[in-house]
């Protein structure tokens, strides 16, 4: 590589870290997470692996900030007990798996 596209790289590397919008999610950690906790009452919406819930045709989910709030509703609900660290964790899985949020 030479010098200069070097550097051209080096400028790009932070505008493709912008463009993750969980940057302090761990997509991992968030599916051990959601998991143990999220799946078991989205099945009984909707049967199946309980995925259905994030790729229904009306899905509600349309922003990553939504998508935040969502799961901090959803925690809440279910007392999982989670630190705002744990549904960024989340979110970068369902927005990883599911909502693909630029
Ligand atoms: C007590 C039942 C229950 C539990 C447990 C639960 N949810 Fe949900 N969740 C719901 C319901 C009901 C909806 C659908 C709401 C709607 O259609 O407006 C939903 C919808 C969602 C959606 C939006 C799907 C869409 O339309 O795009 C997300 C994201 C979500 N839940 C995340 C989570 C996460 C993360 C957890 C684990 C902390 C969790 N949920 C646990 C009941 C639950």
């Amino acid at each position: 590589m030479n010098k200069t596209s070097l550097s051209l790289l080096l400028l790009l590397l932070p505008l493709t870290a912008a463009a993750e919008p969980f940057p302090k999610g761990d997509a991992a950690a968030g599916k051990k997470l959601h998991d143990a906790k999220c799946v078991a009452c989205h099945q009984r919406l909707v049967g199946g692996n309980g995925s259905d819930i994030y790729t229904r045709i009306d899905r509600k989910i349309q922003t990553p900030k939504a998508l935040l709030q969502r799961i901090a509703a959803c925690n809440a609900q279910v007392n999982a007990g989670w630190f705002p660290e744990d549904e960024e964790h989340a979110a970068a899985y369902l927005n990883r798996q599911y909502y693909k949020f630029k």
